[in-house]
């Protein structure tokens, strides 16, 4: 193992992010050192391996699986000498995450070590990066890192750079594995990757940030990674700070940070906080009295029947209004299902529709009721769990903005509904938003 280069504090990933653009081979090179040679035995594989397992590495895409598990059942599938494949999922289809696309536009080769090591773990013979079409700042900074360690991965299985579409559903691995081969987004579900991922073939899918936090404890081992972050979930994590932020952007966090102290980090709340949207468009909102309250790591957060989902955490102001925000994230939620099922193809919509109905004033008090009815109807009942953070995002409403509820039952749309939106979803998604010098800022404050 290397001495540590970053260490144990803030900046880990974000380390070798500068004001100049994309960290070049150089600079990454110097930080962190050259890519560990390829893996050449038996031996030296289980060794990484059980590091890896020992790291306790959660993957970063929402639902925190082990990658060991993950790399150990992917080695255990198919025949010995099938052909295995690495996917890294850099699509990033949640419009209300911007730390994917950060992370391959500033720390590209950080990410490309990532798949490398990953494609050593399983004996790859081949691995494949798939990135948002609309992610160009990303797509150009990985292009360039290609080229640039061309010479250095000489005797790697080749990794290839492959857009998908900008679809909400594109990050799913099923559907981002048919987007790969030619297809349109749409999940499937006859064997998971790990037995008949790309080309029909054991296959690794796994978050980019995942596989930069590999590319980290190849090199320094699971005792530094362990050395920040809860008991239970070590190591640190991205999220995207977005909203009543004073400077909102992308920020390292320890895992199991008070989410207070990523607020002062970003400079403070801009104006009294109504409420905070925790992990995403699938993911929970929750009051700003509790929200004071709650850390950044997954067993803490289910408790509240939260989770850290893509990391995305929204601050709500005072001004603004909830039910207005989420009724248009409900409806982009319902126009960005793949619609192979049911609950996707009327249960959603259904629900947009009534939400609405609901802000509006035209269902009176039976609104929330009827709401909840059909949360009910969707729960668990799709192929894959997309109605379920629907469902997930609805319920949380109802709770949390009860008072609201009530207001616009009686009244119909209040001020906050003509309000310019908080998040705004796609096309107009800002990655101008992100502020660098804050990702810097909140990675140094926050330990
Ligand atoms: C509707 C839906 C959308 C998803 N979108 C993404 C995504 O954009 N990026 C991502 O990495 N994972 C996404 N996932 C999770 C992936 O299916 C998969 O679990 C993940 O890429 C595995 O990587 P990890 O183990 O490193 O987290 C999505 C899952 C669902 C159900
Ligand atoms: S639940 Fe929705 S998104 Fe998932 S497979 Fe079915 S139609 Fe597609």
């Amino acid at each position: 193992m290397r001495a540590p280069a970053t260490a144990a504090t803030l900046p880990r990933l974000l380390a070798g992010i500068s004001d100049e653009g994309p960290c070049a081979l150089e600079a990454h090179q110097r930080l962190h050192g050259p890519l560990p040679p390829p893996l050449r035995s038996k031996r030296e594989r289980t060794a990484l391996l059980d590091e890896v397992e020992r790291a306790r590495l959660c993957g970063r895409g929402g639902a925190y699986f082990p990658l060991a598990q993950k790399l150990r059942a992917v080695l255990a599938a198919g025949h010995v000498r099938a052909p295995r494949y690495v996917v890294a999922n850099g699509a990033e289809g949640d419009p209300s995450s911007a730390k994917d696309r950060t992370l391959m536009r500033l720390l590209p080769h950080l990410v490309l070590d990532g798949v490398a090591i990953a494609g050593d773990l399983i004996g790859a013979r081949g691995a494949v990066l798939a990135i948002g079409a609309d992610a160009h700042d990303a797509q150009s900074a990985l292009e360039r890192a290609l080229q640039e360690r061309a010479r250095a991965d000489e005797g790697r299985p080749r990794t290839e750079l492959v857009t998908v579409p900008n679809r909400y559903i594109s990050g799913q691995e099923t559907a981002l594995l048919r987007c790969l081969e030619g297809g349109a987004p749409l999940p499937r579900f006859a064997s998971p990757p790990h037995q008949r991922g790309l080309r029909g073939q054991p296959t690794l899918v796994s978050n980019v940030e995942t596989l930069a936090h590999l590319a980290l404890i190849a090199r320094y081992g699971a005792d530094w990674f362990a050395q920040l972050g809860s008991g239970h979930e070590p190591g640190s994590v991205l999220v995207t700070l977005w909203g009543a932020a004073c400077n909102p952007g992308v920020y390292e966090v320890e895992q199991g940070a008070p989410l207070g102290a990523l607020i002062d980090a970003a400079g403070g709340a801009a104006a009294p906080l109504r409420a905070v949207l925790c992990g995403g468009l699938a993911g929970g909102w929750v009051d700003s009295s509790e929200a004071a309250m709650i850390t950044l790591d997954n067993r803490a957060l289910s408790k509240r029947g939260l989770g850290l989902g893509a990391g995305t955490l929204l601050l709500l102001p005072e001004h603004a209004c909830g039910l207005a925000e989420t009724a248009r994230m409900l409806r982009f939620l319902a126009a960005e299902a793949a619609g192979q099922c049911g609950p996707c193809r009327h249960g959603l919509p259904a629900i947009a529709d009534c939400f609405e109905e609901t802000l509006r004033g035209h269902r009176g008090a039976r609104g929330s009721k009827r709401l909840l009815e059909l949360a009910a109807l969707i729960d668990r009942r799709g192929a894959c769990s997309h109605p379920d953070g629907s469902a997930r995002l609805l319920r949380s409403a109802l709770r949390v903005f009860a008072r609201e509820l009530e207001w616009h039952a009686r009244n119909g749309l209040c001020p906050g509904c003509e309000a310019e939106p908080i998040l705004q979803l796609r096309p107009a998604r800002a990655p101008r938003a992100l502020a660098i010098s804050g990702a810097r800022e909140g990675a140094r404050s926050l330990r």
